[in-house]
């Protein structure tokens, strides 16, 4: 049988990439449809999460279905010592598809190879997410109106950040023009520039961030620096409060500018860019919930025939 699993985005074409964002406007004209009623949605959080989770489950509710799982695996048999494995296994002995958020990097592939049910990856370590790339770049359509050509700045913790990794595999199809803006310390890792490297797509390196460096962009993605995965918490107060973007920083900027951020922010963006119109981090988060749709009823095997032939009902 077809493994429908979503790990990476590193294998979708182009023309998928675009189909599923097709299926995430429709959803967006009408959230509420009966497409998934008998099935079973399981959400496996190993690690906290309150977009990926909520905007999974609401979408899982808002197309019929049923929704099980944890957040919280201290409450599981894997504080016993039930293996991955073993836990999978199970869950797919009730559910449809599983949705899983794990500590470890390849836990979502390793679940996608043992279980006899989809997979989709909700983030997996500091490696990837791709269910939110397909928001992101749902949102970055919304706002620019393509998807093509744009000048993408990524800021912050761009070594643990896993929607930055998932975001520029996926852009590889649109010629865009990458700008990493990090501390030596949490620069984009050496496979990633690799990877740009292997698809021509161009990237220039920044340790300044300040209004010039960000003067040209069409994408601001800001991201939190990860406290979860750092080993040596010194080097984390050290980097944490390195970049800010505030107000003032925006006066150079492009009108069609639009400052994403996959959330939670911590202190990376003052509170008065949220009344800028160039502020979308909670509308992208909006977004989460048309795209998600779009997944679930993908690999649940809807097509975008079917949701568009609802769309009339
Ligand atoms: N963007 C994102 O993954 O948010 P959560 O950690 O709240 O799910």
């Amino acid at each position: 049988m077809e493994n429908r699993s979503l790990v990476t985005i590193a294998n979708h074409s182009k023309e998928r990439i675009l189909y599923l964002l097709e299926m995430a406007k429709e959803f967006e004209k009408k959230p509420n449809r009966r497409l998934l009623a008998e099935k079973v949605v399981a959400t496996l959080f190993f690690e906290p999460s309150t977009r990926t989770r909520l905007s999974f489950e609401t979408a899982a509710n808002r197309l019929g279905a049923r929704v099980i799982g944890f957040t919280d695996p201290k409450v599981t048999s894997s504080s016993k010592g039930e293996t991955l494995k073993d836990t999978i296994m199970m869950v797919s002995n009730y559910a449809d598809i599983i949705v899983m958020r794990h500590y470890l990097e390849g836990a979502a592939r390793y679940a996608s190879e043992i279980a006899p049910v989809p997979i989709v990856n909700a983030g997996d370590g500091a490696n990837q997410h791709p269910s939110q790339t397909m928001l992101d770049l749902y949102s970055i359509y919304k706002t620019q109106g393509t998807l093509d050509n744009l000048n993408i700045y990524l800021v912050g913790d761009l070594k643990y950040g896993r929607t930055v990794h998932s975001l520029l595999m996926a852009m590889r199809h649109f010629n865009p023009t990458f700008h990493f803006i990090a501390p030596t310390e949490l620069r984009m890792p050496e496979e990633y520039k690799l990877y740009c490297q292997e698809h021509n797509i161009k990237y220039i390196e920044h340790t300044d961030f300040t209004e010039d460096t960000i003067a040209d962009a069409d994408i601001l993605y800001m991201t939190r620096v990860q406290r979860e995965r750092f080993t040596d918490l010194m080097e984390y107060e050290r980097v944490k409060d390195l970049y800010i973007l505030n107000g003032k920083m925006l006066g150079k900027t492009r009108p069609n500018l639009r400052i994403l951020h996959p959330l939670p922010r911590v202190n990376e963006i003052t509170y008065d860019v949220d009344e800028s119109p160039k502020a979308y981090y909670f509308q992208q988060a909006q977004n989460g919930l048309y795209a998600r749709e779009a997944i679930l009823c993908d690999v649940l095997g809807i097509t975008l025939d079917e949701v568009k032939a609802d769309t009339n009902k």
